[in-house]
């Protein structure tokens, strides 16, 4: 499924994911370094996210048995760059991850909550990290988030803060297939696919 743009453009909404899309590829595509691409993005996002903003029905799906809900919004050609609207029942949650690239997280609906970590190893260990929880925030809705990619930044857990369903809109830096999934007890790591909800 969807290589190419929303194939039907025709709420406002879906106009306004069209070009966000369009806006990011822009950004994506210029000559800035990697930390004011993020921040531009961060800023598309935000602009694009204003409270008459609703999810189109077929980006807020709930899958039935899914730890969380992704369902593609956009993936680029090239995997440059991948939009997602993630659907978040009751205190569903990640497991500690990064995103080997860059990402942009805006919440829509709800309230996320993002745990922050940080590594305290030298990362010279292959497949071994040793965590620490550096801070630990609570995003209402309208919140727009930029990590930069890895390493030493970027590890995180989310999960719906409450008991109404939350939507985010994530971003990345790539084809939005893969993440590395930290243990932090174990204190190992592994590179992980990533499956897409839609129908
Ligand atoms: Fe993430």
């Amino acid at each position: 499924m969807p290589e190419t743009l929303i194939q039907r453009v025709e709420t406002g909404a879906e106009r306004a994911l069209e070009e966000y899309v369009q806006t990011v590829r822009g950004h994506v595509e210029g000559p800035a370094p990697i930390e004011e691409t993020v921040e531009n993005i961060v800023q598309a996002q935000t602009e694009l996210i204003s409270p008459e903003f609703q999810m189109p029905d077929a980006y807020r799906r709930v899958k039935e048995g899914a730890p969380y809900t992704r369902n593609l919004v956009y993936q680029d050609p090239s995997n440059r760059f991948s939009v997602i609207s993630i659907c978040w029942g009751p205190f569903q949650e990640t497991s500690v991850h990064d995103h080997i690239h860059w990402c942009v997280v805006g919440v829509l609906e709800g309230a996320i909550h993002a745990i922050d970590y940080q590594r305290l190893d030298d990362e010279t260990e292959q497949g071994r990290a040793r965590l620490a929880i550096h801070k630990s925030t609570l995003h209402p809705a309208g919140s727009v988030i930029g990590l930069t990619p890895p390493p030493r930044t970027n590890i995180h857990k989310m999960s719906n803060g409450g008991h109404a369903q939350a939507i985010s809109l994530h971003t990345y830096g790539d084809a939005g297939t893969k993440a590395r999934v930290f243990a932090p007890v174990a204190g190992t790591f592994e590179i992980v696919d990533l499956e897409f909800h839609n129908p």
